[in-house]
């Protein structure tokens, strides 16, 4: 069997992960972390049809709240880790929420250094507002970063690929711009704009769709925390698969290793295999390493379950 068709998979804290990577010089040209965000609860899987969230009896992971600095001092150990086993051309999306976001980007800063700072995605799950009390959260953020651009000598560039990742345009604007027929009866438009130089017309074909900005509202959480959705498997705060193939598609190409530090019920892993990357996750529960052990073996792909 090829390594494609395999993924690694650690059980255990992440940070001892990462310095087996570094022993065993394995470089990584993607990391998406989505860490516990601190909500100070232990969190319960769903592995009963049926099962209401509030009812939940089979733990899955604790998510402790011992106040900002040190969510932020043990994410800032696994940054450093996670730093000495990047590749030149690697990129990180750490996923975070409004409790612990502005202080991890000051300390992720430090650790990547400011240029190394891409921007931040915002993705919105699709769930509504909650609070009563203040303005409920909608939204969850996350930051992106390149290997440490202000290495010398300098490095090669990161991988981006923009043309992988094109949305739709928005239905108004289709229905108001795109108002020419080709020969196949294809919509396009023309916009000219004014340069130094004079006018420049631009040509946009409606089926390429637009380049991907940062708000993400098109990969609802429900699509991978609802019993009937085919992708849901019960574990708590699973990401869509949607979300995470933007990302691989955009950070990585075929062949590139994958690691998810924190990879719960293994959606990075699954989306990566499928797309044609090297795939290695980690985490300490030991229900979430048997969820992606499951879950990759679905589809097809041999896990190598080991103690870091
Ligand atoms: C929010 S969940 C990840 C969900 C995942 N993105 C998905 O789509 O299913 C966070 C995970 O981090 C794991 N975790 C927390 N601390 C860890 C550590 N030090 N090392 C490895 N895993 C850890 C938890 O067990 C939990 O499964």
């Amino acid at each position: 069997m090829s390594d494609l068709a395999r993924a690694r998979l650690f059980h255990g804290d992440n940070l001892v992960a990462c310095e087996r990577l570094l022993d065993e010089k394995i470089e990584v040209d993607l990391v998406y972390l989505d860490p516990p965000f601190g909500v100070g609860a232990t969190h319960g899987a769903r592995t009963r049809a049926g099962e209401e969230r509030s009812r939940r009896t089979t733990a899955a992971y604790d998510d402790p709240w011992d106040g900002v600095d040190r969510f932020v001092g043990s994410l800032e150990a696994r940054l450093v880790a996670l730093r000495a086993i990047l590749s030149a051309r690697a990129s990180v999306y750490v996923h975070l929420d409004w409790r612990a976001v502005h202080d991890t980007k000051v300390a992720a800063d430090r650790v990547f250094g400011r240029s190394a700072f891409r921007g931040e995605i915002i993705w919105v799950p699709g769930n509504g507002a909650r609070s009563t009390k203040a303005w409920g959260a909608t939204h969850q953020t996350i930051l992106v970063y390149t290997a440490d651009a202000r290495q010398s000598p300098p490095k090669p560039p990161w991988i981006f690929d923009a043309e992988a990742v094109r949305e739709p345009y928005a239905a108004g604007s289709a229905a108001e711009h795109f108002d020419k027929l080709d020969e196949q009866g294809r919509r396009w438009r023309e916009r000219t704009v004014m340069l130094a130089n004079g006018p420049k017309t631009y040509r946009y074909e409606m089926s390429r769709g637009r380049r991907m900005g940062t708000v993400w509202t098109d990969c609802p959480s429900m699509s991978a925390n609802t019993p009937r959705a085919k992708e849901t498997t019960g574990y708590p705060h699973q990401k869509p698969e949607k979300l995470l193939e933007r990302i691989v598609r955009a950070s990585s190409e075929p062949g590139a290793i994958v690691l998810d530090p924190f990879c719960g019920s293994g959606t990075t892993l699954a989306v990566a295999a499928r797309l044609g990357r090297r795939a290695i996750g980690c985490d300490a529960s030991a229900l979430a390493v048997e969820t992606t052990r499951a879950r990759l073996s679905s589809q097809a792909v041999e896990v190598d379950v080991e103690q870091p």
